[in-house]
C-alpha cells in the first residue's frame, strides 16, 4: 500500500488508484508516528521547521509534491537527494498574472496616490483632470498601451500574463536562461536584454529563488532603466538587491515599483521600504491559491504509483 500524506491547509480530494491510501496531516504539528511510513508528502503552507522535521522523520519518503510554483522552501528543508521533488508550476498562473496586472495598473494610474488623497478627503486635480497623452514627453508610465515590457523569468506564469499585456497594447519581450520563441513571444538572455533596458518602460520579475538568481536585479540593472520606468516583483524577494531598489526609488532614478515578495518575509516593521511613497507593497498575495491542485495530484499520484515520470519534476541544483 502506498501512503500519500495530504496537508490540512487546503481542501483536497484527489481520486487515487487502488493500492494508494491518503491521510490528512496537520502542517503545524509533528507528523504522527502512525503516518511516518509515508511514501509521498504533499506540502502547502508548511512552516520551515516542520518541513525540516518531516525530512528527518519520514524514512520511507520517495516523493514530495509542493503546491507552490517555487520549490525553494522544499529544496531548503533537507530532504534526501533521492527524494523526488515536484512543484505546483501552473497552479498559480492565473492568480499571479492577475496580481501582476493589478500592480502594474495601480502604478500606471497612481492608485496609491489616489488612496492617500482619498484618506485626506482631497479631490486631487493633479491625479485627475487633463493628462498628457501616454507616450508623449513628460507623460511617464501612465498606460500599458505602447509600453515596452520586459518579463524576467519567462515561464508558466509569464506565458499567462504576456497575452493580457498584449491585449492592452504592450510590447512584451521575455528574459530566460536561453533565447528563442516561447508562447509566441521573443525571449532573450540577460546579456542581450541589457541593451533593451534603457528602452524599457516596465521590468517585471517572475524569477525563482535560486543561487543563480540571488540579487540578480542589482543596482546596475535598475540604473539602466529610464527614470520614468517601473519595476514589479512577483517572483521572489531574494532576486532583488533591496538596498539598490531603495536608493533608485529615493533618488527618483526610477519612477515607481511594486513588490509582492521581499527578501525577508514578513517585511519587518522597521524596513525603510515601508516609507517609500513610490513603492507599492503587497504581502506575498499574488499566489496563495493553487488552482487545479487535485488534477495535478491525480496525474502525479497515478504516475508515482505506476513508476512513470512525474509532472513538474524539479531539477535539483548540483
Ligand atoms: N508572488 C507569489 O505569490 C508567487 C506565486 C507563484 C510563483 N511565484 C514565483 O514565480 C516563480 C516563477 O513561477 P513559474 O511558475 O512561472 O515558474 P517557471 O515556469 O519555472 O518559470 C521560471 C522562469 O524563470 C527562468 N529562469 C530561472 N532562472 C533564471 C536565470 N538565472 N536567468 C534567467 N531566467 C531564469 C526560467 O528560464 P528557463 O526556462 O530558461 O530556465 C523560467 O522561464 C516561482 O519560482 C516563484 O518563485 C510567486
Amino acid at each position: 500500500m502506498t501512503l500519500v500524506l495530504l496537508p490540512d491547509t487546503i481542501p483536497l480530494d484527489p481520486r487515487v488508484p487502488e493500492g494508494v491510501h491518503t491521510a490528512i496531516y496537520d502542517v503545524r504539528a509533528r507528523i504522527p508516528a502512525d503516518l511516518r511510513d509515508a511514501d509521498a508528502l504533499v506540502v502547502w503552507g508548511n512552516p520551515a521547521d516542520r518541513l525540516a522535521e518531516a525530512a528527518r522523520d519520514l524514512p520511507e519518503l520517495r516523493w514530495v509534491q509542493s503546491l507552490a510554483a517555487g520549490p525553494d522552501s522544499v529544496l531548503a528543508a533537507g530532504f534526501d537527494p533521492a527524494v523526488v521533488v515536484t512543484s505546483g508550476r501552473g497552479l498559480h498562473d492565473g492568480p499571479v498574472a492577475e496580481h501582476t496586472l493589478a500592480l502594474l495598473l495601480a502604478l500606471a494610474r497612481r492608485l496609491p496616490d489616489a488612496v492617500r488623497a482619498q484618506q485626506r478627503r482631497e479631490w486631487s486635480t493633479e491625479i485627475g483632470g487633463l493628462q498628457p497623452i501616454p507616450g508623449s514627453d513628460g507623460a511617464g508610465f501612465r498606460s500599458l498601451s505602447g509600453a515596452r515590457v520586459l518579463i524576467w523569468g519567462f515561464g508558466s506564469i509569464a506565458a499567462r500574463l504576456a497575452p493580457a499585456l498584449t491585449l492592452l497594447g504592450a510590447q512584451v519581450v521575455g528574459i530566460a536562461s536561453t533565447a528563442g520563441q516561447r508562447a509566441g513571444y521573443p525571449v532573450v538572455t540577460i546579456d542581450e536584454a541589457r541593451d533593451l533596458l534603457p528602452r524599457t518602460d516596465v521590468l517585471i520579475d517572475i524569477l525563482p529563488a535560486t543561487a543563480a538568481t540571488r540579487r540578480i536585479v542589482d543596482d546596475g540593472i535598475l540604473r539602466r532603466l529610464p527614470a520614468h520606468a517601473v519595476f514589479v516583483n512577483v517572483g521572489r524577494g531574494s532576486t532583488v538587491d533591496e538596498g539598490a531598489l531603495l536608493h533608485v526609488l529615493q533618488e527618483g532614478r526610477l519612477a515607481g515599483a511594486a513588490v509582492d515578495v521581499t527578501a525577508t518575509e514578513p517585511l519587518p516593521p522597521d524596513s525603510p521600504l515601508w516609507d517609500l511613497p513610490n513603492l507599492l507593497i503587497t504581502p506575498h498575495a499574488a499566489g496563495g491559491r493553487p488552482v487545479g491542485a487535485d488534477t495535478l495530484l491525480v496525474d502525479n499520484i497515478g504516475a508515482f504509483h505506476t513508476g512513470e515520470p512525474l509532472r513538474n519534476t524539479v531539477v535539483r541544483p548540483g
